[in-house]
């Protein structure tokens, strides 16, 4: 049977994908995944079981033009499933941090993250729930699971966007754009400057072939405006979700594909000397889960930088458990 054409792949294995949170991020993620293809089967879970069966009902009608079932389930329905997909909890509102939500959602997380872990305990957790990385880090500790099986979406968001502002910047299409955002989803994430290129070569070297401005003004305004994309747009529309939820159907990928792939996830570790705490970095993705081993050679400000952000999320961590 062709491997190449997902769905098919999909199907020869009945890969279950569970998504925990019928928000928008929960419901767009269901969508995004449907589409691609991906996913034999989609099980939506929330709390508000109206709300879920209204999603899926309507999800239904555009089925038949992918290629997967979805439908409602309970945390029973977790068993087997290659992921589960956390979504659930509260959103920021517009001049919140996403550090802001840690008290209710650790308090979702203490519910939930437990009853996935019993009925799944093989499963690969995805957490999408703010702030990622502190909830990535309770997802470790309240399911038991290694830190392979437990990857935050993380810097991965920030990485998207950071390239696509590069691209627009260098008028050259993100995915040709090597630059990435390490540290917290948040406030104190870091682009890695000294190890960004296009084409093989260091941004400044490929605008000065191509005559395009380059000054580190103009680079720092393509980081604040990675950094302040989820402001901006929640000021806007109240929320984001297609950004995210594109983001984390390419995490899925190449764990269902088995794809050995580079992404910015957030996973428990130790950054800038800092133990025991959950931060974006460049992981190999695969069935197995998220693995740290692309050992970035970072200057010594971004040393200092990820140390920094690794001290804030270990701060929010220690109040947390008292
Ligand atoms: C964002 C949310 C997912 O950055 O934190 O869009």
């Amino acid at each position: 049977m062709p491997q190449s054409n997902p769905a098919v792949a999909a199907h020869s294995k009945s890969i279950k994908i569970v998504v925990v949170g019928a928000g928008s991020v929960g419901v767009t993620t269901a969508y995004a995944l449907l589409l691609s293809g991906l996913a034999a089967e989609i099980v939506l879970i929330d709390i508000d079981k109206n709300r879920a069966l209204g999603e899926v009902i309507d999800m239904s009608h555009a089925a038949h033009f992918a290629q997967a079932r979805v439908r409602v389930g309970e945390y029973e329905d977790c068993a087997g499933a290659t992921a589960v997909v956390v979504t659930a909890g509260v959103n920021q509102k517009p001049g919140q941090t996403r550090l802001d939500l840690i008290k209710t959602n650790y308090k979702v997380f203490k519910s939930i993250i437990p009853q996935i872990a019993a009925n799944a305990p093989d499963t690969i957790l995805l957490i999408a729930t703010n702030p990622v990385d502190v909830l990535t880090h309770a997802a470790h500790r309240l399911s038991g699971f290694p830190v392979e099986r437990v990857i935050g979406s993380g810097t991965a968001m920030d990485t998207t966007r950071f390239r696509h502002e590069l691209g627009k910047h260098f008028g050259v299409n993100p995915r040709n754009v090597h630059a990435v955002i390490i540290g917290e989803h948040g406030d104190s994430q870091l682009p890695v400057w000294s190890l960004a290129s296009i084409a093989g070569m260091r941004l400044k070297d490929y605008a000065s072939q191509k005559g395009i401005e380059y000054s580190q003004d103009a680079m720092d305004e393509c980081a604040k405006r990675t950094r302040d994309a989820a402001y901006e747009i929640i000021k806007k529309k109240g929320k984001t979700n297609y950004g995210v939820a594109s983001v984390l159907v390419n995490i899925l990928k190449p764990i269902i594909t088995n794809g050995d792939a580079l992404v910015t996830v957030s996973r428990v570790g130790t950054y800038g000397g800092v133990e025991d705490v959950a931060l974006s970095m460049p992981c190999k993705l695969n069935r197995n889960g998220a693995h740290q081993d692309v050992p970035l050679l970072l200057n010594e400000t971004e040393r200092e930088a990820l140390r920094r952000s690794a001290e804030s999320i270990r701060e929010v961590l220690d109040q947390l458990e008292q």
